[in-house]
């Protein structure tokens, strides 16, 4: 699989160079159609590249490369594929530091979280470089002598993976690692705002794992021309599998198509991820817990806090000693040492101003909340406001069940608070929006806890510790508004990138019939002491 490290080899490759970034389709960048530059959003007069676009038919081609170059990938044996996502793993991380410095340039995520995002990829890597030497099936005793049966996990094929900007290369990597693993062959779609970041993991993954031609494809291009390229490759049967992580409305569509396909796409989609605090709780550490959870990030994970459902004997102190905390909380240029940087891009701060609407009269907001500027300051601001995308982070008291704020994902910095009698009206607040990736529970009783475990529709419960934070080694994936079932991470995502096989090798020399020539030995039913 060596590819000469010729500077040609390199340069062929790349997808970006001298400041642009294009898509590469079958190990060749695919330059034209519209630019759009890529910009820091702490620094908006920076500009981290320039974007090349493609449209509805690089997605195809990119789809047809896939499938070019699938046979001869699934037919490498998967340990030496193991062995590849081991060097990936190790360009990475030899890597991380200058990766690290993309993803704060490119979307503003503080450098300390950027570096924990690189860290989520080398992990993925650790776990299925292994995976190579397993990819276990089963041998299964069968019902008539003189005959075996086997399981064998195939590659589904091509994979179509889209992918959101908050985390653009970890998430990812939660597909693409798993995913050559198995044997299939990749069209990856990053978000446009972190276009430069995706590029450069691209890279790192080809080269890193010296991957042929046509094994791993990026292609740049919007949602809608993604859309219709992706209706077109499954028309075409150009790809056998879609993951998308991103909002729950694009994701109904994403499964509606896959589905009149006959597939099932693998679905991350929103959450509303609820932290109950029961009156047992450590408060210090629940305060803690909620500050990472609702404004690490900028508030801009699926895992991010949504409300905090807290127990009425202890709202109003939780309440005094959060809101101290979110105030105290440093703020500002993503590159230092600060809990919150700015919004990903202008996109999502547009957006976010919208649900500050959604701020009502019985809702009491101790402090400033909306855009930080020189008349909106902030106290203890890390460098200067002006510069970016910055907005104050908002703790909302008072939230009510019905409430839109309650209801519905506000991606960004704002945190609602409701207050609860009894655990099991806790966990009814819980499950109201409908929605089921993340939960927590802070609380010092394991009777709370285990029936917040039994009871909660969420994917993931988190027992005194925050919402977000999932290591990369356990299932990953939410429930209703969440998501479709599907789970990504260690074991569990091999079941969304292989197919079972089942077979069946009679060496009796005649044909045994299943269920009906079949041995049966004679029971005494009768008998008694
Ligand atoms: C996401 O926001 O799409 O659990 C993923 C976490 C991270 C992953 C978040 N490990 O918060």
């Amino acid at each position: 699989m060596s590819e000469p490290a010729s500077g040609d080899a390199v340069h062929r490759r790349s997808s970006a160079r001298a400041g642009l970034v294009t898509s590469v389709i079958d190990g060749s960048p695919v330059p034209g159609g519209r630019t759009i530059p890529s910009t820091n959003p702490a620094l908006l007069n920076e500009v981290v590249g320039e974007v090349s676009f493609g449209d509805a038919g690089t997605v195809v081609r990119a789809a047809e490369s896939a499938k070019k170059a699938q046979e001869s990938w699934a037919a490498i044996p998967a340990p030496i594929r193991g062995r590849a996502i081991a060097h990936i793993g190790r360009l990475i991380e030899d890597n991380a530091e200058a990766l690290a410095r993309l993803v704060t340039a490119e979307i503003g995520k503080p450098y300390g979280e950027a570096l924990g995002e690189v860290r989520e990829i080398v992990d993925t890597c650790d776990f299925f470089l292994g995976e190579g030497r397993r990819l276990y099936g089963q041998t299964v005793p069968s019902e008539m002598p003189d005959k075996q049966l086997f399981t064998f996990r195939r590659p589904v094929g091509t994979v179509a993976v889209i992918t959101a900007g908050n985390f653009p290369v970890a998430v990812p990597a939660w597909y693409i690692v798993p995913a050559l693993l198995s044997g299939n062959t990749i069209v990856w779609k990053p978000a446009e705002y972190s276009a430069v970041t995706s590029a450069a993991f691209h890279d790192l993954v080809v080269r890193g794992g010296g991957l042929p031609d046509g094994v791993f494809n990026v292609v740049f291009a919007d949602g809608a021309e993604t859309f219709a390229g992706l209706e077109r490759s499954l028309e075409a049967g150009l790809i056998d599998k879609v993951g998308f992580t991103g909002s729950s409305a694009v994701g109904r569509e994403i499964g509606a198509l896959t589905g009149r396909h006959l597939q099932t796409a693998c679905l991350e989609l929103g959450g509303k991820n609820p932290l109950v605090v029961t009156p047992s709780a450590d408060l210090d550490l629940a305060v803690e817990g909620a500050l990472f959870s609702g404004f690490g990030t900028a508030g801009q994970r699926c895992t991010s806090l949504g409300t905090v459902i807290v127990h009425e004997s202890v709202h109003d102190q939780f309440l005094a000693s959060f809101n101290a905390a979110v105030a105290g909380a440093k703020v500002g240029d993503p590159t230092q040492d600060v809990v919150m940087g700015p919004m990903l891009d202008e996109k999502f701060a547009a957006r976010y101003e919208e649900y500050l609407d959604w701020i009502q009269p019985h809702h009491a907001v101790q402090a400033a909340y909306g855009r930080i500027t020189a008349d909106n300051p902030r106290d203890g601001f890390v460098g200067d406001p002006s510069t970016g995308l910055y907005y104050h982070p908002v703790v909302v008291d008072g939230v009510r069940a019905g409430d839109r704020m309650f209801m519905e994902e506000t991606f960004g910095p704002i945190v609602g608070i409701t207050r609860y009698q009894s655990l099991n009206e806790a966990i009814e607040l819980a499950n109201a929006p409908g929605y089921g990736l993340s939960s927590s529970i802070y609380t010092t009783d394991p009777k709370d806890a285990f029936t917040f475990r039994d009871k909660i529709s969420a994917g993931m419960v988190s027992i005194n510790n925050s919402t977000s934070g999932a290591e990369a080694h356990l299932p990953f994936g939410g429930n209703g508004r969440s998501g479709n079932g599907s789970r990504q991470s260690g074991i569990w995502v091999l079941d969304q990138f292989t197919r079972w096989q089942a077979v069946n090798w009679d060496y009796s020399g005649r044909l045994q019939k299943a269920q009906m020539d079949i041995l049966e030995l004679t029971p005494d039913t009768t008998f008694r002491l």
